[in-house]
């Protein structure tokens, strides 16, 4: 029995490879490149931090929110792809990031689940404000219970505490938790740390190589009421 459907947030509900028609007209022909480095290095400065604890040996646990590497994960992007850097540029991008759109399919999803009663929630490593600034431009603060970020224990995902504040949120068992994302990754940690995972491919990609399968796949995020049914 599933008591509550927590969604990834970038990539699952909000679209991050949309700025890539702005890179495009920033940087023509570099568009889809610099969308597909930046969120790959963005994830990769999460999990360098998160694993590597620089100054934890001193008890203060180092960390830079979301929204700070997300910016450096752009400036490394831009450097490495040998594109000019601009203030204006990485302005329109990182504005641009901050007001994603959300899939065309999200909120009839949501708007479903609430009229069944069934509890929603995000569970991100954005930055609170980050989320409360994406969640309302795209018109989904009222269908979601708690917006749940990392920030607050500064650790990532697939780290097990971030996924365990779902349980600190909600008086449920991990078996009653459906948690839908569209980064395999995601899924995996998630299904590793004992939820029921539903993995969205929305671009017909393998999933990854190792450990279990997600406890369902879909296409879109219709397949949410398809698995709650
Ligand atoms: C999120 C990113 C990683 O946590 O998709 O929202």
């Amino acid at each position: 029995m599933i008591k509550v459907v927590v969604f990834d947030a970038y990539g699952t509900l909000f679209d991050v490879y949309s700025i890539g028609a702005l890179a495009e007209s920033l940087y023509p022909d570099s568009g889809s490149a610099i969308a597909t480095l930046w969120r790959d290095k963005q994830i990769e400065y999460t999990r360098l931090i998160t694993m590597s604890d620089p100054q934890g040996v001193k008890g203060s646990r180092y960390y830079q929110s979301f929204w700070d590497l997300t910016r450096a994960s752009l400036r490394y992007t831009l450097e490495r792809l040998e594109l000019t850097y601009s203030v204006s540029a990485e302005d329109a991008l990182m504005g641009q990031y901050a007001k994603l759109m959300a899939f065309p399919e999200n909120i009839g999803v949501l708007q479903k689940l609430q009229v069944r009663g069934t509890a929603t929630a995000i569970l991100s490593n954005g930055s609170v404000s980050m989320l409360e600034t994406v969640v309302a431009s795209a018109g989904l603060g009222e269908l979601l219970q708690k917006v749940i970020s990392v920030d607050g224990i500064r650790l990532f995902k697939t780290s097990p505490q971030s996924y365990g504040l779902v349980l600190e949120e909600f008086p449920v068992q991990r078996d009653e938790v459906l948690f839908v994302s569209s980064n395999a990754w995601d899924a995996l940690g998630a299904t590793w740390f004992g939820f029921r995972t539903l993995w969205v491919n929305r671009q017909s990609l393998p999933f990854e190589a190792i450990g279990p399968r997600p406890t369902y796949v879909g296409s879109d995020l219709t397949k949410v009421l398809e698995v709650i049914a």
